[in-house]
């Protein structure tokens, strides 16, 4: 093009940007139409990147071993499913892009997601307002299901979980005084904070401090020393885990010696990367335990393994039932309609999972136990199951 002038140049420049444009979109426009027919689109958003990252990707992995199996088995009612899966960066008004994309330009006639409670809320009206049903398959806080009859949950709710650790604080580790150290940024921090307080103080026991930070703080040295100041038996940190594997470093710093509590946002691989050997002989509720021997768990370990070469975590267990139980509500519909879909999910009974037996109930949330793990050598063992 060296002999062109300029104006030439960027003429030419222009028209291969164009009809390669024009080209692409009459492509997509034709696959399109013939896709409705043949496959069934189905949304995933998720945090890829960012912060939460591996909550995302874990689950992604979930997910897609669930659509790869259910599409090597035949699919639903004889159509492939296709997942479109789209990363949120771990934000809220990102997820909200997302699944606006994903209904009215990509047509998809469910969505899964999101894990944070906060970004299943940002998510949630607006599968709600063009009535497509939504499954998360971890977002714990009450709040989530409660936007609408479309939005479902395939996990057991907060008020369920806190209660499940401020009993076995009071139960098992004899605990009397327990210190709070929230996450005032998250809808699931400050919910499971409450709930778990209101058990422990109805069983007897007593909330010496109740301490904030918000997401991405670096530094809790001035909460720490407040906490160290009460010498309490426990510290109930229910947080995600980048913050918590910093918190756990500068208490274990700081010379305090109680365990650390907390929920199922502290199951990540990067959770002991960051804090290293002080959570030794901390302990977290969770959706499910590797540990666990029943055939579906196993079974799922043994595939999970094949495909991606490491054993799943909570999320990508959860991510894998919410995907099989979504299947499982589109066979039982009687048609692909979405309101079909949804009283469909809304129906599921006693569904076999990996993260226990789910069955929805009237507020679309699932009704499941929840397990409590410990961390030893550097390892998540399984210590109990507690039932609803
Ligand atoms: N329950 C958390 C929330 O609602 C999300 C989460 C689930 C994180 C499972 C880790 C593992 O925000």
């Amino acid at each position: 093009m060296r002999f062109l002038n300029p104006a030439s140049k960027i003429l030419i420049v222009l028209t291969v940007i164009f009809s390669s444009i024009g080209c692409k979109k009459s492509q997509t426009q034709i696959s399109e139409m013939t896709a409705d027919s043949a496959v069934i689109k189905i949304g995933e958003v998720g945090s890829m990147t960012g912060p939460q990252a591996t909550f995302g990707t874990s689950t992604n992995q979930g997910i897609k071993l669930a659509v790869q199996e259910i599409n090597a088995a035949g699919g639903v009612k004889g159509k492939k499913i296709e997942l479109i899966s789209l990363d949120d960066q771990s934000k809220p008004e990102e997820a909200a892009t997302a699944v606006t994309k994903l209904i009215t330009q990509d047509k998809v006639i469910a969505i899964l997601g999101e894990v944070a409670s906060s970004v299943s809320l940002a998510m949630a009206p607006i599968a709600q307002s063009n009535k497509t049903p939504m499954i998360s398959p971890s977002s714990t806080n009450p709040k989530v299901t409660e936007q609408g009859d479309y939005i479902f949950r395939t996990c057991f709710i907060d008020p369920f979980q806190g209660t499940v650790m401020a009993r076995f604080a009071v139960d098992t580790l004899k605990a009397k005084k327990v210190a709070i150290l929230r996450d005032i940024k998250s809808d699931y921090s400050v919910g499971l904070a409450n709930f778990f307080a209101e058990t422990f103080k109805k069983s007897g026991g007593e909330i010496v401090m109740d301490q904030s930070y918000s997401q991405g703080d670096i530094d809790f040295k001035a909460q720490l020393t407040s906490i160290r100041s009460k010498n309490p038996d426990a510290i109930f940190v229910p947080g995600y885990y980048n913050e918590v594997g910093l918190i756990a470093r500068q208490a274990k710093e700081f010379g305090i010696k109680a365990p650390l509590l907390g929920g199922d946002g502290w199951d990540s691989p990067k959770l002991l990367e960051i804090g290293g050997n002080a959570f030794e002989g901390s302990y977290f509720s969770n959706h499910y335990s590797s540990e666990d021997q029943s055939s579906v768990v196993q079974n799922f370990i043994a595939k999970f393994k094949q495909a991606y070469g490491s054993i799943p975590d909570g999320l990508s267990a959860a991510g894998y039932d919410a995907a099989k139980i979504l299947a499982d509500a589109m066979n039982r519909a009687p048609s692909l309609e979405k309101a079909a879909i949804r009283d469909a999910i809304a129906a599921t009974k006693d569904y076999n999972a990996v993260t226990g037996k789910i069955s929805i109930d009237s507020n679309r949330n699932a009704v499941k136990s929840a397990v409590v793990l410990k961390i030893t050598g550097g390892t998540f063992k399984y210590q109990t199951t507690i039932n609803p």
